[in-house]
Parts: C-alpha cells; sequence; structure tokens
C-alpha cells in the first residue's frame, strides 16, 4: 500500500423524504443566494424539482432556477451558465440530477471564482477555488456526488476531459432512492456499468499488498452484481435502488482506491466515444471495458483469475488463464443481460472513425495512457479495433 490522504468532506443525507429538506441543508451551510441547475426535464415531469423549490422557499433561502443539461455536458452551456450567474452573486450551485449535472455545477462553481476561460482547469490548471456545491442526485452512475472530479466535453475541439480538486467535492449530496423510479431502463444499465467501471479502474493496479481496498472493490462489485437485475425488472424495488445508490459513491469517492496506483485507461478511451458520438458513458464502457481487459490480461493474469473466482464465481483451476478469460467473458455477459452493448457498431461508431478516436485520445492524454499498462496510441488502436 502507497502512502495516502483521504479527504471526503461530503455530508451525505440518505433516505426517503430527504430532498424535501433540502432547503435546511443549504440554510445550514449558509447559502444565501444558490443557482439550482437541472437536466432536460425528468425531474420537472417527476414532480421532485417542485418538492425541492418548495423547501427552498420554506427555508427562506433564495434562488434561480436554470435547466437544459444535457448529457455528456458541454462546454457551451457551461459558458451561458458562468455569464447569466455572474451578476446574480449567486454563493451557492444546488444540482439535481446525475453526474452531467453535477459536472456542470462544479464547472460553473469554479468558472464563477475564475477570470479567465474556464476550460483552462481541464486543461491542466489547477482549480484552487470554487463556489459550494450541494447535491440532490437522480441517478445512481457517475459517483460525481462523493467525488472531486467534473468531466466536461470541450465543443470546439470535441474533446472529453476532466479535473479534480477537493474544492470540487460537494458539501453535501442527498441521496433518497426513491428519486430513481423514473429511470429507463437503459439508463440505470448504463449507471450500473459506470459504478463497476470504477471499482475496476481502481482494482486493476501494479501497486502490491492492497489487502484492505481488493476486498473492498470485491464486495461492491459482488453487492451490485446481486442488485442489477432488480432495479432492471422494477425500477420501484426501493432496496435495490437504495444499495445501488450507496454503492455508486463508494465506488467513486476514492475510499475503494486508496494507496494503489489506479488506471483508467478505458474511461479515456470511452470518453472519445461519447465526445465524438455522444455515447452514453456507461453504454460506452461497456464497449470498452472488456476489449481493454483482453487486451491486458497478460499483464497480471493472476488479478485477473482472482476478480473471476471471486466475482464472478469461475471456478478455481490451476490454468489461471483460462480462468481469467473465462471472468471477461462472464463480466460482458452480465452487461449484456442488462441490455448494454458490446461492439462499436452498436454505438453507431464505423470503423472508419477508430483513427479519429485515437487522434483525438492523444489530444487529451498525450502519448500513453493508464497505468496497469501504459497504453500506446496503437495500443488503444488495436483496444478499438477489438470492440466486439
Ligand atoms: O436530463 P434529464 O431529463 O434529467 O434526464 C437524464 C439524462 O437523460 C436521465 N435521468 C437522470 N435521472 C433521472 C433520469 N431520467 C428519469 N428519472 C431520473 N431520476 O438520465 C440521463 C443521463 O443523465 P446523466 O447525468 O448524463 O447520467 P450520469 O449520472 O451517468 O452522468 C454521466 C456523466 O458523468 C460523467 C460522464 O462522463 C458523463 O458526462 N462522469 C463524471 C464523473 C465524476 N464527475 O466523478 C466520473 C464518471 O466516470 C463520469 O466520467
Ligand atoms: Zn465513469
Amino acid at each position: 500500500m502507497e502512502n495516502f490522504i483521504f479527504n471526503s468532506p461530503t455530508r451525505f443525507i440518505f433516505g426517503a423524504d430527504e430532498h424535501k429538506r433540502t432547503g435546511k441543508y443549504l440554510a445550514q451551510c449558509g447559502a444565501k443566494k444558490v443557482l439550482v441547475l437541472y437536466g432536460g426535464g425528468s425531474v420537472l415531469r417527476s414532480g421532485r424539482l417542485q418538492e425541492i423549490v418548495d423547501s427552498l422557499d420554506a427555508a427562506g433561502v433564495d434562488f434561480l432556477l436554470l435547466g437544459g443539461v444535457q448529457p455528456n455536458p458541454g462546454s457551451s452551456f457551461v459558458y451561458q451558465t458562468i455569464e447569466a450567474a455572474r451578476p446574480e452573486q449567486v454563493d451557492f450551485l444546488l444540482a439535481v440530477g446525475g453526474g452531467s449535472v453535477i459536472d456542470t455545477a462544479k464547472a460553473v462553481a469554479a468558472g464563477l471564482l475564475y477570470d479567465g476561460d474556464f476550460l483552462d482547469f481541464y486543461r491542466g490548471k489547477p482549480v484552487e477555488k470554487a463556489l459550494p456545491v450541494g447535491v440532490v442526485l437522480t441517478i445512481p452512475a457517475a459517483g460525481s456526488e462523493g467525488s472531486p472530479n467534473t468531466v466536461i466535453t470541450d465543443e470546439e475541439n470535441k474533446i472529453k476531459k476532466g479535473t479534480k480538486s477537493d474544492c470540487l467535492r460537494p458539501r453535501f449530496a442527498i441521496l433518497n432512492p426513491e428519486l430513481t423510479f423514473t429511470l429507463p431502463k437503459y439508463q440505470s444499465a448504463c449507471g450500473i456499468c459506470d459504478i463497476m467501471a470504477h471499482i475496476l479502474e481502481r482494482y486493476f493496479s501494479k501497486t502490491p499488498d492492497n489487502a484492505v481496498t481488493d476486498r473492498m472493490c470485491e464486495a461492491v462489485l459482488l453487492a451490485v452484481k446481486d442488485v442489477a437485475m432488480r432495479v432492471i425488472i422494477d425500477s420501484e424495488d426501493y432496496q435495490a435502488q437504495a444499495a445501488l445508490m450507496w454503492a455508486g459513491m463508494l465506488a467513486h469517492n476514492n475510499i475503494c482506491g486508496v494507496g494503489r496506483e489506479q488506471d483508467w485507461a478505458s474511461h479515456a478511451l470511452a470518453h472519445q466515444l461519447s465526445a465524438l458520438f455522444d455515447s452514453a458513458h456507461g453504454a460506452a464502457l461497456a464497449v470498452v471495458f472488456p476489449a481493454w481487459m483482453r487486451y491486458c490480461v497478460d499483464e497480471d493474469v493472476e488479478l485477473f483469475a482472482r476478480l473471476a473466482e471471486r466475482v464472478w464465481q469461475v471456478p478455481a483451476s490451476d490454468d489461471k488463464r483460462q480462468m481469467a478469460l473465462a471472468g471477461i467473458d462472464r463480466y460482458q455477459e452480465f452487461l449484456k443481460g442488462l441490455g448494454l452493448p458490446s461492439r462499436l457498431e452498436h454505438l453507431d461508431v464505423p470503423e472508419e472513425a477508430i483513427p479519429q478516436l485515437v487522434a483525438q485520445l492523444k489530444a487529451a492524454c498525450g502519448d500513453t495512457v493508464g497505468n496497469f499498462k501504459k497504453l500506446s496510441m496503437a495500443d488503444a488502436e488495436a483496444i478499438y479495433r477489438g470492440c466486439r
């Protein structure tokens, strides 16, 4: 295990009806003028936004409402929002939605305290200060409710890229599983894939001796595997949604990843699919991650075999490589069973687009990507070609 600092200051407020107390939690944070951001309208249709807004009124918290954040959120919306919010003396951001809304709120929170182009932060400039962000989560997926990360697409250059800073970790996150009941099956499946991917990016590590985090990663993967089909069959299964919602947070606030080098190549490859073809993040990962695994299996066959045995119940045998490959097959079958894609063509990505995907990847990440195996751009191209 390597040295680490783990700072997770977010206050997590979990359970039924808690979103109706959002105003109280904002007031406790000293919020005076809140910019409430939401997405394409699911929270309007479900009536949840109204319940949240009513709680702000009841708590005497002044606010501005702004909807329209799109999945794979883009830079132009962030620019517009910063411009709209600047004269309003906003002192707090409230994101009502999933990763796209939360990441947009984080970008605006940093951008409002910066005179330059907010995209500088996504091109390497450290984020040193940001307005506080609160979250009412509506989909277990990205884990942005507990993470220091934000991912935005630079629309001009078509590059999707993240940045991170502890000052971007939300002050509070309200996790009410009931808010997920309106999720379409496909969105839930994408979220499940993303949650698992956040664990796997940490699990595939060259750092030795991760006794605690290895077991934590396996436990979260097993729990997600156990409840996944329940939420696909019945989106109103409260206990299954509750397990998934907490798993989504645990998968990405880094408690399962401390003290170990992490990989993140699959995310970087998937991001280019989202940037160029607007693929849903979880769907892009469902296509990329199994292909990455097959390409990298010989980096540490023992680790792959252990995952196969402990999580995918592949019977132990002396042939570790065969176990490892069987585990990857079971993982991919599991994703397909949720209704997720497995090939580039399922995302409407033609094979001829691969050189452009690689060029975008290089522009976003440089000459190599990932840590478990440092992938050259030729490796990345081979993985895209292996997405089947
Ligand atoms: O926009 P609305 O109408 O709300 O619909 C959304 C959207 O179409 C819908 N949805 C969300 N909650 C719903 C609902 N529909 C019905 N009922 C509900 N309760 O779901 C769709 C997807 O929403 P989105 O916010 O895009 O989903 P997700 O949470 O998966 O976020 C994905 C984004 O997060 C980034 C991804 O790259 C992607 O841009 N990520 C952010 C991370 C972070 N900040 O730590 C880490 C992740 O690896 C990821 O990269
Ligand atoms: Zn992700």
